[in-house]
């Protein structure tokens, strides 16, 4: 089968097409034909090995010190089940499904565990579509309802409000029944108030830790603020939540804990098939849509890249078809 590989850290040109040994589906696990994949943040950090701050060496030890232990990127998936292995209950040949499996999207044929972050692709969704859902909308559930616990009434900044994670976080709060301000450049403002956003803020011309609103939640999903500016604007009981941290946020995490006012909290995003389910319902219900910003052909891999890294996108870059 063709899978994009790469055997370096590096700039997108790392990657390469290459023809690899299709895998075969072992007990409990199920084979996808993959027919769309997104290209996410994790992608290019893993690819080109930048993990922020005191993220670096854990990261490295983890993906491999000299060269990647895994060869095949892409975390997402949409496709149909082509194959299953012994003693698989949840999906048959032929079923269409989408997911997070972690790595080895980029590639035509995907193996993982049945009981992994995989499920049903709602019928009225395209392959593109189901496939740009799983890294950034899971972790806006995950941060919004679980770390951050947000409650319906509440007030939210979301700064990268039109990025991977960012536009989906504005959809999840919103369903969650928060009030929303998103926190973009001024070309992304229809974009953000069409997503749900009660406010926008141009951080191009205001920095909104000066405003006069109060959140109870800053969620930054670009590492653009830190928390000595957050809470100027935050609740006294509210909470900074970085989706990048570092040392210093670690620390502040455990100091807020430990007395009044607002806190910090970081965590890492999680990925069960039980939360693809939680999505679909906010489909089926009409609180959550996907959101594509661009789609390229497989060939095109290192331009997809270069696009992700330039923190400037609205929703998931997606490579379709696989
Ligand atoms: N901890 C975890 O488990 C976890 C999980 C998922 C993601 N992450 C991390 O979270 C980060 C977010 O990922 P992502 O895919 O959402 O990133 P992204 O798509 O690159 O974010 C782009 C967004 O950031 C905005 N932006 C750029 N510069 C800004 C600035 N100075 N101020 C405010 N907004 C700015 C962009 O708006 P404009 O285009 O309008 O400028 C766009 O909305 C990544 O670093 C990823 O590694 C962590």
């Amino acid at each position: 089968m063709k899978a994009i590989v790469y055997d370096r850290y590096g700039p997108p040109e790392v990657l390469r097409l290459e023809e690899v040994e299709l895998p075969g589906a072992g007990p409990g696990e199920v084979r996808v034909r993959v027919r769309a994949a997104s290209v996410t943040t994790a992608d290019w950090r893993l690819r080109a090995s930048a993990f922020p701050g005191v993220l670096w060496l854990p990261g490295r030890l983890m993906t491999g010190l000299f060269r990647p232990k895994n060869r095949v990127l892409g975390l997402d998936f949409a496709g149909e089940v082509d194959a299953v292995g012994d003693g698989v209950s949840r999906f048959a040949t032929g079923d269409r499904v989408f997911g997070f499996a972690g790595k080895g999207a980029h590639a035509e044929y995907l193996v993982m565990p049945e009981a992994g972050a995989i499920a049903a692709t709602p019928e009225d969704l395209s392959d593109p579509e189901a496939a740009a859902l799983p890294f950034g909308a899971l972790s806006a559930l995950v941060f919004l309802r679980d770390y951050a616990g947000l409650l319906p009434g509440q007030s939210v900044a979301v700064v990268g409000a039109s990025g991977g994670v960012g536009a989906y976080a504005v959809q999840v709060a919103r369903a969650l029944g928060a009030r929303v301000t998103g926190i973009a450049s001024a070309g992304s403002r229809g974009f953000v108030l069409g997503l749900g956003a009660e406010r926008f803020v141009d951080y191009g011309v205001e920095d909104f830790t000066f405003g006069a609103e109060r959140y109870d939640l800053v969620l930054d999903t670009v590492g653009a603020t830190d928390f000595s500016r957050a809470r100027r604007v935050l609740a006294p009981s509210g909470l900074f939540l970085p989706l990048n941290f570092g040392l210093r946020e670690i620390v502040q995490s455990l100091r807020t804990r430990l007395r009044s006012g607002p806190r910090v909290t970081i965590g890492v995003s999680g990925d069960t098939a039980a939360d693809l389910e939680a999505l679909k319902t906010m489909i089926a219900d009409g609180q959550l849509r996907p959101v594509i910003d661009s789609i390229y052909p497989l060939g095109r891999i290192a331009e997809a890249h270069a696009h992700v890294e330039t923190r400037h996108r609205r929703g998931a870059v997606v490579i379709s078809p696989v």
